[in-house]
């Protein structure tokens, strides 16, 4: 059978545009034994992408020219030459960017009886939802009743922080790009207060808001944002490095904060992670996630792009802040 898939036909420089993105006709091929066909149901765009679209030596290797991207997807499977998998499985997988593939299945994941839309497994209860998960619980060793500042607060990572922070019965605090976002953090996710950091001095905001300092900042973000929070942070403080969201379309390496020593006499914890140094927490992480949404505790929030032909879009918006929550692409 055919199908459409999104290949990057150059590298963006800056920005990403759409012209760096172009849909061309696959071949999906009737699978082999030990394979699997799948549908495509879903695929993520995430912020990572970006990294990979330029050439260099990263944790992830870069994308090549021409080829079909990859990336987080869900789909069921069509035809079946493994055993293991029948048709109609939900699986997950890291053949994103296309409508449909057959492949081994090596790296991909049956769902299992699924608690929520299939939607749901590359977003709040996927990899952004783990990666909120082991960054403030693990790497942030967030404890019951601080205070928690989180960047990129109405994304897919940040809105998944935030209620997991009130779960904790901390107060939390959020950032976002506009008045729209900050109004859902506070009046539908519960944050205790959020801000649009195009609206004043990041700093000014966080003193008016944490007067007595912040416990944990878990920054999306990096830049002005990591920067204003070191002023803020409490003695003995955690920032877990999630990502750096403000340098990716950076054309120059951009200078550092200049106030890093603030950690020393704080005695601060800056820790990078990647969300798979925690694989080892994938069941614990979907037992508490799908219990938390099934109860109504946390709430999803997906900003949904119809189709493969707007899968460049939604990675754009990433960029542009289009989305709220999570960015899917049905296909
Ligand atoms: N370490 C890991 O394993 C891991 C895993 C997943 C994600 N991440 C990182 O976590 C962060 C959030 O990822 P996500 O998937 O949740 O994406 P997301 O927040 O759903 O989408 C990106 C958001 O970032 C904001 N943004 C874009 N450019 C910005 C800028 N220059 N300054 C401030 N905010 C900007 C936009 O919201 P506004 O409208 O608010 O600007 C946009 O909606 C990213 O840095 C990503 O790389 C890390």
């Amino acid at each position: 059978m055919q199908a459409k898939a999104v290949t990057l036909c150059q590298r963006p420089v800056g920005m990403p545009k759409k012209e760096d993105f172009e849909v061309i006709d696959i071949d999906v091929p009737a699978p082999a034994d030990g394979e699997i066909q799948i549908q495509n149901v879903c695929m993520s765009v995430d912020p990572y992408m970006r990294g990979r679209m330029i050439e260099r030596k990263s944790y992830v290797p870069p994308f090549q020219i021409g080829e079909v991207l990859t990336g987080g997807a869900i789909g069921k499977v069509t035809k079946s030459g493994h055993p293991d998998y029948k048709e109609g499985d939900y699986v997950s997988h890291s053949w994103g960017w296309r409508e449909a593939v057959t492949t081994s299945v090596e790296g991909v994941q049956r769902l299992g009886e699924i608690v929520a839309p299939p939607s749901a497994y590359i977003g709040t209860i996927g990899m952004p939802g783990m990666t909120a998960y082991v960054g403030l619980l693990e790497v942030g060793a967030l404890q019951d009743g601080e205070t928690v500042f989180v960047s990129g607060a109405a994304g897919a990572v940040g809105t998944i922080v935030g209620q997991i922070a009130k779960l904790k019965g901390c107060r939390v605090i959020g950032s976002a790009g506009s008045a729209e976002k900050v109004a859902l953090l506070q009046d539908e996710l519960g944050f205790d207060h959020a801000f649009n950091y195009n609206d004043g001095h990041i700093l000014n905001h966080l003193r008016e808001a944490a007067p007595d300092g912040l416990d944990v900042y878990f920054d999306n973000v990096g830049a002005e944002h990591l920067q204003a929070a070191l002023m803020c942070m409490r003695p003995f403080g955690r920032i877990p490095l999630c990502g750096a969201i403000a340098t990716y379309n950076d054309t120059e390496p951009r200078p550092g904060p200049n106030n890093l020593s603030m950690a020393i006499g704080l005695g601060l914890t800056l820790r990078g992670f990647i969300v798979t140094h925690f694989n080892h927490l994938a069941d614990q992480f979907r037992n508490d996630m799908e219990g938390w949404v099934t109860s109504g505790q946390i709430t999803s929030k997906e900003t949904v792009f119809e189709g493969i032909d707007q899968a460049a879009d939604a990675f754009i918006g990433l960029f542009t802040g289009a989305n709220v929550g999570k960015a899917i692409v049905n296909l």
